[in-house]
């Protein structure tokens, strides 16, 4: 058969299969096939989570699984003993001391390679370097670097002296950093003087610095040199050179410090609905245990396998499924600096073809952008090595998954489609690649031991192939334990609002809307809180908003998410000015300057739309529902409640006019 008939076949089956089997020479290799795991899970919860932990090395055993009797404050686990760093690095040295860690590569094509004897030998001395600048056991230290190996170096380095990370993405601003080490009451930041975009350097020292200005306390600030001659930067006092620092500790060695398994591992700042973000507080024996367990049993990761997750460390993503569920497995994990189409449009496919990469977890907007360069770019490689493809970060839509699945996997891969959270951990619902059948379009089911339903408004199911909220009705050790410093958020945002006191039980709700199948695999529809999705990145409409009406002669401002083809959902912005302020392109700029000095360039608005009123309910709240569909240029929903209906047609106008 000609590859064009093949093509016509295939499509011919896509078009009337919904459900793809697990192929087989996959399921015949895979780390968990059989499907009694479901019920093992089931008759003997929550033991039966030891699975998890017993992946992992613990100096002193736990002596109870789940402590649930201060719920929700959950503790897993109870009473073991361990240490993250010597979970990733020691253990494996005698065994697998020479086989690689990390691969690096540069987006200028150089490379670095860590063995796991190398990985343990500079996170030591930079273990050993931290401690004498005075860190010590629970302080909270920042980093704000991007995917340079020294990231993770750094984070394995805090986890040996059991003194917690708080990961802040390169991307993010200035104040966004400083709202961060602030909020944590962070003495210490690692950073760099910069990275190349395009194989141009860019600075990102001057953000740091500037964002220093604005932390309350003393701070020491350690720089590592990434662009050598293409940067020159001074070291301000207080900041201290990576590299010096770390020689002056060469073949230093330091004992893992010992971690109770609910010991916090580290804070991770994500968005919420209000316009402060939330320090998600994950543990050392919970959270670590769930990674490795997800890796091994949804990613298939083998020690002998090269692994690539392509996220930023600086999202959940990057920790969980880059540095510790990896590096927990003894496997080889890919940490690529650069932009996918640098120096072209086939730079993931060479990596693949090069590595010879086993597994790659993307994001769907990856995807789609894949989709619209063309497979021509694929077709240049041999990506044969390939035999798991997963995604993460939003819904995919059944189309852009075929094409995964078809162009990337060669129809020989399972995809895995996660459905998770910084506030989980790590995957709640997907589908076991060995086991179940995939649907493009339907994450699958809750993982073993994971219980999750569909609910309305007042918590009852909704029963199958009906909508409502996602709930999670029982705790699992990968979840966040509290927010840092604020237990009374904590309650607030997951529990105590939506707890059902009918039925007296716990239910945690992440805030998605979803639909329940027939056969119980859920379809995740997006949020249903005041947090967007930008390309897989998670943004709170409050945080733009308040950038926004800081600046001068705006009075008021609303933002949504619209629909967008590549990004999923992009920004936008409708503003009212105040008086005797006009509404135009200077003023546009201004706000979209705000809101990348707040935030940064991925919250940029798409559109700015000036209004002299916002659609308003009697009550006073904003219709921002109504303001989605005009973004979407959808049909409107009911205004008849509105105080002004007639300012709808009047955005409507304004933003076709756009
Ligand atoms: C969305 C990223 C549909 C969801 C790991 C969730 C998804 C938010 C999927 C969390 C998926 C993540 N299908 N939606 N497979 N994965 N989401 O905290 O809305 O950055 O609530 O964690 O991303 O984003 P976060």
């Amino acid at each position: 058969m000609s590859d064009e008939e093949l093509d016509v076949e295939l499509e011919a089956r896509l078009e009337e299969q919904e459900e793809f089997e697990p192929p087989e020479a996959f399921v015949e290799q895979a780390n968990v096939s059989d499907p009694a795991i479901y019920e093992e899970f089931e008759e003997n919860w929550p033991e039966a989570w030891e699975r998890a932990a017993n992946l992992l090395d613990w100096e002193e055993e736990w002596d109870q699984v789940l402590d649930d009797s201060e719920e929700p404050f959950y503790e897993w686990f109870v009473n073991g003993k361990l240490n993250a760093s010597a979970n990733c690095l020691d253990r494996h040295l005698d065994d697998r001391g020479d086989e690689v860690a990390i691969e690096w590569i540069g987006e200028l094509g150089e490379t670095r390679t860590y063995t796991y004897e190398e990985l343990h030998r500079e996170v030591n001395e930079c273990a050993a370097a931290l401690r004498d600048l005075g860190v010590e056991e629970d302080d909270v230290v920042t980093m704000y670097m991007p995917m340079i190996p020294e990231l993770p170096v750094a984070m394995l380095a805090c986890a040996r002296i059991g003194a917690p990370h708080s990961v802040v993405f390169a991307g993010f601003s200035a104040d966004a950093l400083a709202t961060r080490m602030n909020s944590a009451d962070s003495e210490y930041l690692v950073t760099c003087d910069g990275y190349y975009r395009r194989g141009d350097p860019l600075d990102h020292i001057s953000k740091a610095n500037e964002g220093l200005e604005d932390v309350e306390q003393d701070a020491t600030t350690v720089v590592v040199d990434r662009l050598g001659d293409d940067l020159d930067h001074d070291l301000a006092e207080g900041q201290v050179d990576y590299d010096a620092l770390v020689a002056d500790h060469e073949g230093a060695e330091v004992e893992p410090v010992t971690r109770d398994a609910e010991d916090m591992l580290f804070l991770m700042y994500t968005s919420g609905t209000t316009g402060k973000p939330k320090g998600v507080k994950h543990t050392t024996g919970g959270y670590l245990s769930y990674v490795t367990w997800t890796s091994h049993a949804v990613l298939d990761i083998k020690a002998e396998d090269t692994y690539w997750c392509s996220a930023d460390i600086g999202w959940i993503t990057g920790h969980s499924y880059i540095v510790y569920g990896p590096l927990a497995l003894g496997t080889t994990s890919v940490m690529y600096e650069g932009t996918p189409d640098y120096p072209d449009k086939d730079r993931l496919w060479q990596i693949v073809d090069d590595y010879d990469v086993d597994q790659l977890y993307t994001a769907p907007t990856a995807i789609r952008a894949f989709m619209k360069w063309g497979e021509e770019y694929p077709e240049r490689h041999d990506l044969s090595s390939l035999r798991l493809l997963g995604t993460v970060g939003e819904p995919i839509n059944p189309r852009a998954w075929k094409w995964y699945y078809k162009h990337i996997g060669n129809e020989e891969c399972p995809i895995v489609d996660t459905w998770w959270q910084t506030e989980t951990g790590g995957m709640m619902v997907t589908t076991l690649p060995g086991i179940k059948n995939m649907k493009p379009g339907s994450a699958g089911p809750p993982l073993p031991g994971i219980s999750a339903d569909v609910v309305d408004n007042s918590g009852d199911p909704v029963g199958a192939g009906r909508a409502g909220y996602l709930v999670v009705n029982k705790p699992w050790p990968g979840m966040l334990r509290t927010l840092y410093k604020n237990d009374e958020r904590f309650i607030n945002e997951y529990w105590d609002e939506y707890s059902i006191p009918e039925r007296d039980e716990w239910v945690y709700f992440p805030e998605d809307g979803a639909k329940l199948d027939e056969d119980g695999y859920i379809t995740v529809l997006g949020r249903v809180d005041d947090v967007i999705n930008v390309s897989g990145h998670r943004l709170g409409t409050m945080e733009i908003e308040s950038a926004i009406v800081g600046v001068e002669g705006v009075a008021e401002a609303a933002v949504v998410g619209g629909e967008h083809e590549m990004k999923g959902e992009a920004v936008y912005a409708y503003v009212i000015t105040e008086d005797g302020y006009e509404g135009g392109a200077d003023l546009r700029d201004e706000i979209v300057g705000a809101v990348e000095e707040a935030i940064g360039p991925i919250a940029r608005p798409e559109a700015v739309v000036f209004t002299h009123e916002l659609p308003k309910t009697r009550s006073g709240k904003i219709m921002r529902r109504l303001l989605e569909d005009i973004a979407n240029e959808d049909e409107l929903g009911d205004t008849s409640t509105l105080r002004n209906p007639d300012v709808v047609s009047e955005i409507q106008q304004k933003v076709q006019g756009d």
